[in-house]
């Protein structure tokens, strides 16, 4: 059965011997703000993934050499738009804030289309040993996003911290840049903390955080509790319920500041199945049918006639809030969200997803 123009349709699930009415919903194509692509030969195959299921995505700058500079990342843009020809599909550029970035180097990267700059913590993550040691040393850099009204977008650890304390050791310096520069529109990145996640909330407007499908439903417990998984290891680490909990909230809560970014993070499997893995999950294929499960369990109101309460909730934190922070035009395209149950692959293009080899209640595809 087709869903229904205004997104109620309904759709016959055998549901054991029972036959049930489930409602299958359309949304706007989603954006994923912040997306791993690498470079060379898989490339190619992350990008479709995330095409198949995102319109737009901001793709993250930390590949080896890094894109800190407008040919390489008009050049990276190329390669990622050619991948996805099949699609219609915009990857939106960031490059990687570097120690010898000046205004300069600023204005030339904003002439060559980038959108945001990626603040890395020197040695906080997965090629970010370039990463910056101060980020006041920056600040003249900084100064000129502000002007170009380039976003900064913050990987928000403290490498010197204890490992589950970094990301709320570093919350006093996001509260130092934001009274330093009132203009300049930040993204705290993967918020991992419900420290972060309170923090935020105090801030002006100018201030977003994105969070991720993983650290929506995982806590320490999944890395570490019983035998250790390392396709949960990420950065910033997965935490307590508490924490947990408090991402939920913010993500199911309507609450503009909060907007859906991946992280999704390949690896592939000998990369993580070893003595020293990588962190990062790879989430870009099941994300959205994940997320779905998660708002229809955290917010059962009833809503409005159009749509119950967790798909207009999952269609604010997918498709509009963080659209409304990049001031980015209307999507173009659509999301069929069916109640259709189905089996995560053990693996895709040998990197380990989140889910794999379980059942999703949710499935999601572009129309
Ligand atoms: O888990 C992560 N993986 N966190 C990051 O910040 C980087 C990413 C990657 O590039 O693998
Ligand atoms: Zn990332």
């Amino acid at each position: 059965m087709p869903p229904h123009s205004d997104g109620v349709g309904a759709a016959l699930q055998i549901d054991g011997s029972a036959v049930c009415l489930k409602a299958m919903f359309r949304l706007p194509v989603p954006d994923d703000l912040h997306l791993h692509l690498r470079q060379g030969p898989h490339l190619a195959n992350y990008a479709r993934d995330t095409a198949a299921q995102f319109g737009r995505a901001l793709v993250m700058p930390n590949t080896r050499p890094p894109i800190s500079g407008p040919a390489a990342l008009r050049e990276y843009r190329r390669q990622i738009v050619t991948a996805c020809s099949a699609y219609a599909f915009e990857p939106l550029m960031s490059f990687k804030l570097a120690p010898d970035h000046d205004a300069q180097a600023v204005h030339a990267l904003a002439d060559a289309g980038a959108v945001a700059a990626k603040y890395y913590p020197r040695g906080a993550t997965t090629n970010s040993e370039d990463g910056i040691e101060d980020l006041r040393t920056l600040y003249p850099a900084i100064e000129a996003l502000q002007e170009r009204d380039v976003i900064l977008c913050l990987h928000g650890e403290d490498p010197s911290a204890f490992c589950l304390s970094r990301e709320t050791a570093f919350l006093p310096r996001l509260e130092e840049l934001v009274n330093r520069f009132p203009r300049l529109r930040i993204v705290l990145e993967h918020v991992s903390t419900a420290d972060a996640v309170r923090v935020v909330r105090t801030l002006p407007q100018t201030v977003g955080a994105t969070i991720t499908a993983h650290h929506l439903v995982l806590t320490l417990d999944d890395l570490i509790g019983d035998l250790l998984n390392p396709h949960h290891f990420c950065k910033p680490v997965v935490k307590t319920p508490d924490d947990r909990n408090a991402l939920r909230e913010a993500a199911t809560s309507g609450d503009r500041r909060f907007f859906f970014g991946s992280d999704s993070a390949p690896h592939r499997r000998a990369d993580k199945e070893c003595a020293c893995g990588c962190a990062g999950v790879y989430t870009a294929p099941v994300a959205i049918a994940v997320l779905a499960g998660v708002f229809e369990l955290d917010c059962p109101g009833a809503g409005d006639a159009e749509q119950p309460l967790w798909v207009r909730r999952l269609r604010a934190f997918l498709c509009e809030n963080g659209a409304a922070f990049y001031r980015l035009p209307p999507a173009r395209g659509e999301l069929v969200l069916a109640p259709e149950e189905w089996l995560v692959p053990a693996a895709y293009h040998d990197v380990v997803p989140l889910m794999a080899a379980k059942r999703l209640r949710w499935r999601a595809s572009r129309v």
